[in-house]
């Protein structure tokens, strides 16, 4: 049997680039070594207490090579059951796995059938989904399907729990919304935050006739990716805290900085921002345009010419990346020019290396889609972000379970007003439906990345935000929250009512 620490041996061994990051103190005792402690029950601390004090050694992010792993594609489930156009079942397993996120060693994470990334679920409007969650790990887990329209018994209540140990709940999504760059991810009351950060989060790729009739690239030249940060420590193990301000190492589709083959041509990739609380701000690094096409809710009316997205904490940005100007051999950087942590790690994300041409028949249109009409709101409310003392709030309340903030009437069309008065960035994300964002900052949003069907928003320190929403087909409780996960576990969340 090949352990962590055997792994870490014949890393050091045959002179595995990055090993010396890794090394096991001479102090660590067998104990220290195993990996079950990363994944007790009590998360983090019982993993440290487990693990005793040598276990508190950060692994120096600067020691870990970069670009030495291929980014692996994130798994497609397939479904056990299928019946065309009407349904597909699927059953994943909610399990530890052992992973090689750093080169040259093994890290426990939580996954969704063993994915680290987890797996990418295809999905059609009008054609149910139902997915059969095994829960293996010894805590109790909620999935949610974010940005999905679906009933609130299956929208993933944080108290509503699948039982640790071999728990299961069978979820139901009708898919009876437009093609959208969905994800799903655990909501645990007070653990979602962990949890992801262990690894809970998967792709949900729906798509619909319209997005089909496109000639968008697709097949092996449509990749989701998954971006993040983590912390580990010198044994290659996740290290969480709330509120931690030390992620430092960047991972994509689950490694550490990988790298990427790809072809002249045009690929499309979806990319999704899990981190706990980091934005991302990706660019090319030789500041060469290109096209965003979609966000959260599926695609823009129209292709932006950009040269960076912006993506916070449960964004998506559709990007169509064309490498056909470059020749074969070239190699480039999807670079982070966000802030928060040392440059030399943070700012490196992944590298695409040009290896090959291919033939490209793709295209991206003019026009994208249609974005359905905006009917005119009847009410106006106002939200305010703020955190201190430990505590997050939004209009002066921290989360509580059960109550309701905001009652809504079934079928109403309703501007919010988000502020955050800062310091600090907050993003905003409502469940059951996707809205518009109409104004930034004062000024109508008419154009641009945000000019689509979005469920989460950015919401910069001293920004104020106005979305458009109409809740419809669903009656229920609802959350609403900031989506850097550590501000919602401290309390950045509140509850609607649709009735
Ligand atoms: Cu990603 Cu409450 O959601
Ligand atoms: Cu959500
Ligand atoms: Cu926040």
């Amino acid at each position: 049997m090949i352990t962590r620490r055997s792994m870490l041996k014949t890393g050091m061994a045959t002179g595995a680039v990055g090993a010396a990051g890794l090394l096991i103190p001479a102090t660590a005792g067998p104990a220290a070594a195993s990996p079950a402690g990363a994944a007790s029950p009590a998360g983090a601390a019982g993993a440290a207490g487990s693990r005793g004090a040598s276990a508190a050694v950060d692994l120096d992010p600067a020691s870990v090579p970069k670009f030495t792993q291929a980014m692996p594609l994130a798994p497609t489930a397939t479904p056990y059951m299928s019946m065309p156009m009407t349904m597909d079942c699927y059953a994943l397993t909610i399990q530890e796995a052992d992973k090689e996120v750093l080169p040259g060693a093994l890290t426990r994470v939580w996954t969704f059938n063993g994915g680290f990334p987890g797996p990418v679920l295809k999905a059609r409007s009008g054609v149910r989904t139902v997915v059969d969650q095994t829960n293996n790990l010894p805590v109790g887990i909620s999935v949610h399907l974010h940005g999905a329209h679906v009933s609130a018994d299956n929208d993933g209540d944080p108290m509503v729990l699948i039982p640790p140990n071999g728990g299961t709940k069978t979820y139901t999504y009708p898919n009876s919304q437009p093609h959208a760059n969905l994800w799903f991810h655990d909501h645990a009351h007070h653990a979602e935050s962990e949890s992801a950060f262990r690894g809970l989060a998967g792709t949900y790729l729906l798509t619909d006739d319209i997005e089909q009739s496109l000639n968008l690239p697709s097949g092996a030249y449509d990749v989701p990716i998954q971006l993040r940060d983590a912390r580990f420590d010198d044994q290659a193990q996740l290290v969480y805290q709330m509120g931690d301000q030390s992620r430092h190492v960047i991972l994509a589709n689950g490694k550490a900085w990988p790298y990427l083959n790809v072809a002249a041509r045009k690929y499309r990739f979806r990319l999704c921002n899990t981190a706990n609380t980091r934005f991302f701000t990706l660019a090319l690094s030789d500041g060469a345009t290109f096209q965003q096409i979609g966000s959260d809710g599926g695609l823009l009316p129209a292709p932006v010419t950009v040269n960076q997205v912006v993506i916070s904490p449960g964004e998506r940005a559709d990007i169509v990346v064309d490498f056909s100007k470059y020749a074969v051999g070239t190699t480039l950087e999807f670079r982070n020019e966000g802030t928060g942590g040392p440059i030399d790690q943070i700012s490196k994300v992944l590298q695409f290396r040009v290896d090959r041409t291919a033939a490209d028949t793709s295209v991206v249109p003019s026009t994208l889609r249609t974005l359905p009409a905006l009917p005119a709101a009847t009410v106006n409310r106002s939200f305010t972000l703020a955190m201190g003392g430990g505590v997050a709030t939004i209009n002066g309340l921290a989360y509580e379970h059960g109550r309701i903030d905001t009652e809504i009437a079934y079928g109403a069309t309703e501007v919010w007003t988000v502020t955050n008065p800062g310091p600090g960035n907050h993003n905003f994300h409502v469940h059951l439906v996707q809205f518009r964002v109409i104004e930034r900052n004062g000024t109508p949003v008419t154009s641009g990345p945000e000019y689509g069907l979005k469920d989460t928003v950015r919401v910069g320190s001293g920004e104020t935000v106005k979305i458009q929403a109409t809740f419809t087909g669903y009656r229920g409780q609802y959350l609403y929250h900031c989506h850097m996960f550590d501000h919602a576990a401290m309390g950045m969340m509140a509850t609607l009512r649709v009735s």
